[in-house]
């Protein structure tokens, strides 16, 4: 069946893949080295699940952290988890400081650049975790009304906000040749059902952060975007549902968890990679999507996976 031409072919294959793998080895080694203790690190988006854990990654490390979004109480108890995870730095132990506001009120994203400022001097390092999902067929979304509620409150938080928020910091990673690390997913450069507006959104973080990196590239401002699976967070529970849709989390279903996921995203940011996508079906996913038939493989795949996640979305529905 094979005939020596073939096997040439392969072994060659196998030897680019191989040596792909050798340099980057060292690539990886060289490259991770993108960290200086005491680091201003400001994470929008850290009360809760990914956002939360990468505070505490970056308080272990000795960073200076500011920590945003709308739940004080949630933010005060991570600034204490955070001071507790640095107990063993040896430098300096400061606890994080919080900033209580909503990405998608403007004056909100103003003071927290403002505070920032005061409290650090400027900003190194900007996480924007900042999101929320959906949970909904375009088909159950019945009146154009309602697509303005689901569709604008999706790119209120996860675009415009995201936007605004680089926007106010832009002088201040200026100043200091700063990083700008955007939590995308994995869907946002492929296509997932039951998500239609929430993939928009993440879609739209990747135009406009591949653009900004290349404007920005005369600046020395890296930027970062990460592109996780399915981490095992309350964002499904939180996530813009109709009646019958069900956001319950499968717990026979495997996911990432939330420490993993923030540890491969700081790691990625060290690294300074423009854009990371936290597993291999994702990264391979978006790879080889734009080829033709292969594609039909990729979106059979993408609907059996949101099947097994959401149990109202059935064969027949399809
Ligand atoms: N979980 C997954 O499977 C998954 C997969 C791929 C990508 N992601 C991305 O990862 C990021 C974090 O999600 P997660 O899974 O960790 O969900 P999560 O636990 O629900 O966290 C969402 C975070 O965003 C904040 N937030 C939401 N709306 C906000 C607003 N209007 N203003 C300020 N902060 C706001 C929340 O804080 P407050 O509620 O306190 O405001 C919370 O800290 C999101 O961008 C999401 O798209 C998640």
């Amino acid at each position: 069946m094979f005939d020596s031409k073939m096997f040439s072919v392969l072994f060659a294959a196998a030897l680019c893949i191989f040596g792909y793998y050798i340099v980057y080895f060292f690539y990886d080694m060289i490259c991770r080295k993108h960290w200086k203790v005491g680091s201003r690190v400001v994470i929008v988006g850290a009360s809760t699940g990914i956002g939360k854990e990468i505070a505490k990654i970056y308080a272990k490390k000795g960073a200076s952290l500011m920590l945003f979004s709308r739940k004080k109480n949630e933010l005060e108890n991570v600034a204490r988890e955070c001071l507790q995870c640095s107990a063993n730095f040896e430098g300096k132990r400061e606890k994080p400081r919080i900033c209580v506001g909503d990405i998608t009120n403007k004056e909100d994203c103003i003071r927290l650049a403002k505070v920032v400022e005061n409290e650090f001097g400027g900003t190194d390092i900007l996480v924007l975790n900042a999101g929320i999902s959906m949970d909904l067929t375009f088909d159950e979304i019945n009146s154009l009304e309602d697509i303005d509620n689901v569709y604008g409150e999706l790119m209120k938080v996860n675009y415009f906000g995201t936007v605004h928020m680089t926007k106010v910091f832009s002088e201040q990673l200026e100043k200091s040749h700063g990083q700008v690390v955007c939590v995308s997913t994995g869907s946002g450069v492929l296509g997932t059902p039951r998500r239609t507006g929430y993939v928009a959104s993440k879609h739209a973080l990747h135009g406009f952060f591949n653009s900004l990196r290349n404007e920005w590239k005369e600046k020395n401002i890296t930027v970062t975007i990460a592109c996780p699976g399915f981490v095992a967070t309350n964002i499904r529970s939180a996530a813009v549902k109709g009646g019958r849709a069900k956001a319950a989390i499968d717990p026979e279903r495997r996911m990432m968890s939330p420490e993993r996921c923030a540890e491969l995203i700081v790691q990625a940011a060290e690294q300074k990679r423009k854009v990371f996508h936290l597993t291999n079906s994702s990264f391979l996913g978006s790879l080889i999507y734009p080829i033709p038939l292969v594609s039909s493989a990729v979106d059979y795949i993408l609907r059996r996976k949101m099947r097994k996640e959401m149990p109202k979305f059935t064969k027949e529905k399809d």
